[in-house]
Order: structure tokens, then sequence, then C-alpha cells
């Protein structure tokens, strides 16, 4: 049921992104699970394939430095970087652009956003042949080894995506160095294909996060969106004044506002709706947000993750 499409095959590849499908594709750094980097939908099908337990935010490709900044708002530091390290392994975190386009997802909830423009040149042209930026983690399931050839995604993603684009083994086989910008002080994230040495060359000293602050946990970030309000959770009630994050046909009546993440009981549709939904809830005139239960399986562990952290604050 997934396809294996030789490289000559972009077309094909570029053309199941755009329907909102899952394709792998090669980097110089290891195959990302590629999904159009705009659609909701599509992104959070990339987290039930992988079995993430968790939203972790993921890193967003382009095909050249323009695309990136129509996305995410570059400094000079950052700007520096792009010219002389693009096309190439290093992921810059920067603040989200006005009217960014990405899905909310696809950064966890953050006002931050990981961009990139990889080195590989069939990357590149699929990412031009989709005409979209593609959110893309490396194309393992949950707590594996990232995959550097088409035979080691193959191995743990056939049958849950739609396309795997063979483009040989990947030349560095290590992810991307992750370098946060969105601070006064530069920091690395994760060390990866570019020495942190090339970094400091052009920046001077670059901080390290701490192992407990990795942003494999992005409620731990400074920047995470928490809402305002109390959040309740495992609502089957709701009070007047509070706001109903609902998910399923019959939501309890009489809040004030209600957004149902999904009226089908859908868990991709509901993470898909997730950050946009809260979001939109988070407003001072009500008392709190009640959240009805969401079932602890498939996507339902991650969004109950996320929604215990911004209940615990
Ligand atoms: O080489 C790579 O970077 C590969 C290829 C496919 O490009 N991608 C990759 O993605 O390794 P992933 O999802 O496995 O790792 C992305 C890393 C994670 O550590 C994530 O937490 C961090 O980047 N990250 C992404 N967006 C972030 C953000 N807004 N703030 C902080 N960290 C972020
Ligand atoms: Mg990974």
């Amino acid at each position: 049921m997934t396809l294996h499409l030789p490289a000559t095959a972009i077309d094909e590849a570029a053309a199941l992104l755009r329907r909102g499908e899952l394709v792998a594709f090669p980097t110089e750094t290891v195959y990302g699970l590629g999904a159009d980097a705009g659609d909701d939908r599509a992104v959070a099908a990339i987290f039930a394939a992988k079995d993430r337990p968790r939203f972790n935010p993921l890193i967003v490709h382009v095909a050249d430095p323009g695309d990136a900044q129509r996305l995410a708002r570059f400094d000079e530091r950052a700007s520096l970087l792009a010219a002389r390290f693009w096309p190439g392994p290093l992921s810059l975190v920067l603040p989200r652009a006005e009217r960014c386009p990405v899905s909310l997802l696809a950064s966890a909830g953050l006002d931050t956003l990981a961009v990139r423009m990889p080195a590989h040149a069939l990357a590149r042209e699929l990412i031009r042949r989709a005409g979209r930026p593609l959110a893309a983690p490396s194309a393992n399931r949950s707590g594996r080894v990232s995959p550097t050839t088409a035979a080691h995604v193959a191995a743990e993603l056939d049958g849950r995506i739609a396309a795997i684009l063979d483009g040989g083994p990947c030349a560095v086989g290590l992810e991307s160095t992750v370098l946060d910008l969105s601070g006064p002080r530069p920091r690395l994230l994760r060390p990866g294909g570019l020495p942190l040495e090339a970094l400091e060359a052009m920046l001077g000293p670059v901080e390290r996060a701490a192992a407990g602050e990795t942003p494999r946990a992005p409620g731990m970030l400074a920047s995470h969106y928490a809402p305002a309000l109390a959040v309740r959770l495992g609502a089957t009630a709701v009070a007047p004044d509070e706001a109903l994050l609902a998910f399923g046909p019959n939501p309890p009546r009489g809040a004030m506002r209600t957004i149902n993440l999904s009226e089908g009981g859908d868990l991709i549709e509901a993470a898909a709706n997730l950050f946009a939904a809260l979001r939109a809830l988070d407003r001072t005139d009500c008392a709190a947000i009640a959240v009805m239960p969401i079932p602890e399986l498939g996507l339902g562990l991650a969004i109950n993750d996320r929604l215990r952290r911004a209940a615990e604050r």
C-alpha cells in the first residue's frame, strides 16, 4: 500500500503531498517523513504514522531561503548563517512570521518555527514541485533511530504512509544541527551534521541547551504556548461561564463557547484542530476551559499529554 518510488517519479510524490498524503523523502542528513506544512490534517497524520506519544515540533523544509523568510522572521544572525550554510544540515529556530501559513501543530503550538533548506537536490526539487514547504521529522517510528536509506524507512513505515521516494543513501547520515535564534543569545538545541565550531566561528560562543530542556519536551520551553485560562480535564458537564473543548458527537450543552475537536470522534482530526482551538477558546471573558475526555489511544496519547501540561501549569 506504500508506493516505492524511484527518484524519477518525483512528480508523483509531489502530487501526493499536494493531496495531503505523507511521503518519505531523502535529505543529505536522514530521510524525512514529509507532509504539506500548511495542512493541519496532514501534519497530524505524521504524528499518527510515527506513533509519537507527544507532539514535538517539526522542522519545516524549504527549497530556497526566500521561502523561509516568508515563514519566519530572520534577524541579521539568521540571514548570515543561512547565506553561509544553506543549503545544508542546519535548522534555525526563529519567531514565526506574521500570518505564517504553517500549521500550529507543526510547531507544537510554539511561537517559533524551525526551518531548514536541505542540501539534497531531490529534496529541494520535491519541495519546489509540491509548491509548498514540507514539515518533516525523521522518517522513523517514535523512539527508533533515524533512517538513512529508503529500505530503513520501509522497514519502519511501510503500510502507514503513501510513498517513499528513493534517493539512495544519505550523505551526512546524522540529523541537522538545531540552533535556536529566537532569543538574544544563540542556543544549540541539538548537535548535528553542522559542527558547533562552524557556528561559533560566525557567532561567537553558543550556549548549549541543558539536557532537561531539549525541545523533545516542548512544554519545558519558555516560549511554549500555554492558555492563560485554567484548564479543567475530563469534563462531562460544563458551567455557563466556561469554554468547552469538545470531542465526539454528544458534547454537554450550556458552555459560553464550544469548539468541537472532532464531532465524528476522529483523533487525527482532533489533533489537527487542537492548537488553533485552544487559542480560540483562551479568552478572558470565560472562567476556564473545560475539556471533554479524549480516549488514550493513537493520537489521543499526544493530545492528552499536551492537555495535561496545559492543565498543570
Ligand atoms: O536532519 C534533520 O533535521 C531531519 C531531516 C528530515 O531534515 N529532521 C529531523 O526532524 O531530525 P525531527 O523531527 O526528528 O527533529 C526535529 C528537532 C527536534 O529535536 C525538535 O524538538 C526540534 O528539532 N525543533 C523543531 N522545531 C522546534 C522549535 N520551534 N523550537 C525548538 N525546537 C524545535
Ligand atoms: Mg527524529
